[in-house]
């Protein structure tokens, strides 16, 4: 039995989001999912939300290899919520590669590849633009 955390937004829920979370609960036997608030997306992140944090949440509650979700509020906040949910893995995506090494004090750390071609960015550039066909890599 292993504890998992993972963080993020979550915005335009995709198929890089579902797949992060299906490979982060295959570290171990219970995931919590940590969704940045819009007011910590807006300020520390420096980017805003098409989805507001309640329908963001309800939405990554609902994936079903998704046991707890709890608000990210802060960048401090990890130590405290590894050692509150007794976290034995922290999993992220690998565009944040080092940038957590610190956590290795407290827990083990894993960067997950990216699933390749898809971002929330990426899809309200598209949407911008009027919509694109199909050009992924996956399709
Ligand atoms: N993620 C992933 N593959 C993708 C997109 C996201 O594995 N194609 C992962 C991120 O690395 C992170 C989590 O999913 O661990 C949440 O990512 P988030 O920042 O909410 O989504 P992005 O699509 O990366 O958003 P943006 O384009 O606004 O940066």
């Amino acid at each position: 039995m292993s504890n998992v955390i993972t963080y993020g937004t979550f915005d335009l829920f995709h198929y890089g989001h579902l797949e992060m979370l299906r490979r982060a609960k295959a570290l171990g036997s219970h995931l919590t999912v940590a969704v940045s608030t819009d007011a910590f997306t807006e300020k520390d992140k420096g980017k805003s939300c098409e989805c507001p944090y309640a329908e963001r949440t309800a939405i990554v509650a609902a994936i079903r290899y998704v046991d707890t979700v709890i608000p990210e509020t802060c960048w401090e906040q990890k130590v405290s919520d590894i050692k509150t949910h007794n976290i034995d893995v922290f999993v992220i995506g690998d565009d944040w590669t080092g940038k957590f090494d610190e956590l290795k004090r407290v827990c083990e750390v894993v960067y997950l590849p990216r699933t390749t071609d898809i971002s929330t960015s990426g899809i309200k550039q598209s949407l911008f633009q009027g919509g694109r066909t199909i050009t992924n890599t996956r399709a």
